[in-house]
């Protein structure tokens, strides 16, 4: 007997940095932050964004609100620079599951979660070893780092590599790589990683 498998769909192309039209685009419903694909966590009807978001009574106020629907975490955190302080804005989110810590189903109402990330994925609160946040752009080294009006669009076109508004400061915070909305590159991430593409939008080297 001949099996011909087609495999409709799942035919990807090369990622060419600098080619938006070659990233793909993973809606966040197939990748690892519908916390439904973790396993035992169950989401009520599969709502996916449910434990980051609510259309009502958010806990986040002000600039930062999102609508946001999970605990936050109340870790204190070893940061790269010295300069930085906590984390927070959308950093400090991320952080709210990524510290290890913090239970990944403590949503909503529910404070009674028990599953926390441990794998690779579990950063920890020494963020001395990943790569600096909470820190201004340095805008005025425009030999060591580029002008950020020259950051290259993302996935579809959209917003690459960006910069994050906090206390009026432009800054490096964990979106400024990451769309936690769309896995097409991998990582969440906004640019491709392949040939450093990524670095090389904001660092000249
Ligand atoms: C794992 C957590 C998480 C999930 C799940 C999630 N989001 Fe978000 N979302 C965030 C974070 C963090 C931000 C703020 C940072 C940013 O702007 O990227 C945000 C920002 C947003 C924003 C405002 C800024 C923007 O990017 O447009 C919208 C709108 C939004 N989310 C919609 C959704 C919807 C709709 C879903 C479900 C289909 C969803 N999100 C699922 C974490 C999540
Ligand atoms: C509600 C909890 C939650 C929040 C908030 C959250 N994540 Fe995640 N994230 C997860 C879980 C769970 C995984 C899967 C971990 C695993 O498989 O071990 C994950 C995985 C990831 C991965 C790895 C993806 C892969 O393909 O392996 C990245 C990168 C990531 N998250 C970045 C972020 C960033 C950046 C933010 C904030 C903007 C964020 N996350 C906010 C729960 C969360
Ligand atoms: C300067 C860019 C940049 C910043 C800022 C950044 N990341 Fe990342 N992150 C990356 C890249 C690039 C990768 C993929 C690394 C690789 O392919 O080896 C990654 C990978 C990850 C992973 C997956 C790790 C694994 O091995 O499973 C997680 C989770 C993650 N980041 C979360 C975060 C969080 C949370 C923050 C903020 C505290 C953050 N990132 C800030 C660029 C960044
Ligand atoms: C959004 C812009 C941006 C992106 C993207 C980015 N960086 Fe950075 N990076 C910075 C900023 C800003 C600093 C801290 C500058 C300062 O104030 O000293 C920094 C600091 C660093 C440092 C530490 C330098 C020191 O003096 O301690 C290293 C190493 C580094 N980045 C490597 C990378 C690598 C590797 C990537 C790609 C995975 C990357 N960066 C992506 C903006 C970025």
């Amino acid at each position: 007997m001949i099996v011909v498998l087609t495999l409709a769909g799942a035919a990807v192309g090369q990622i060419v940095p600098g080619d938006p039209d070659s990233y793909p685009s993973v809606s966040i419903v197939n990748t690892p932050h519908n916390l439904n694909n973790y396993p035992g966590v169950s989401i009520p009807g599969n709502q996916v964004c449910l434990p980051c978001h609510t259309p009502h009574n958010a806990l986040k106020s002000g600039e930062e609100n999102v609508l946001w629907n999970h605990q936050e975490t109340t870790q204190t955190f070893t940061m790269y620079m010295a300069t930085a302080g906590q984390p927070e804005g959308p950093s400090k989110m991320c952080l709210s599951c990524h510290d290890g810590v913090t239970a990944i189903d403590n949503y909503g109402s529910v404070t009674t979660g028990s599953i926390t990330i441990t794998g690779s994925a579990n950063l920890g609160t020494d963020l001395s070893n990943d790569h600096p946040i909470g820190i201004a752009y340095p805008t005025n080294e425009p030999t060591e780092y580029k002008n950020p009006s020259t950051f290259a669009p993302g996935i579809g076109g959209g917003p690459g590599v960006r910069l994050v508004t906090i206390n009026g400061a432009d800054r490096v915070e964990c979106t400024s790589c990451h769309n936690v909305h769309n896995n097409g590159l991998g990582n969440f991430l906004r640019v491709p990683v392949q040939e450093s593409y990524i670095c090389l939008q904001c660092h000249i080297k």
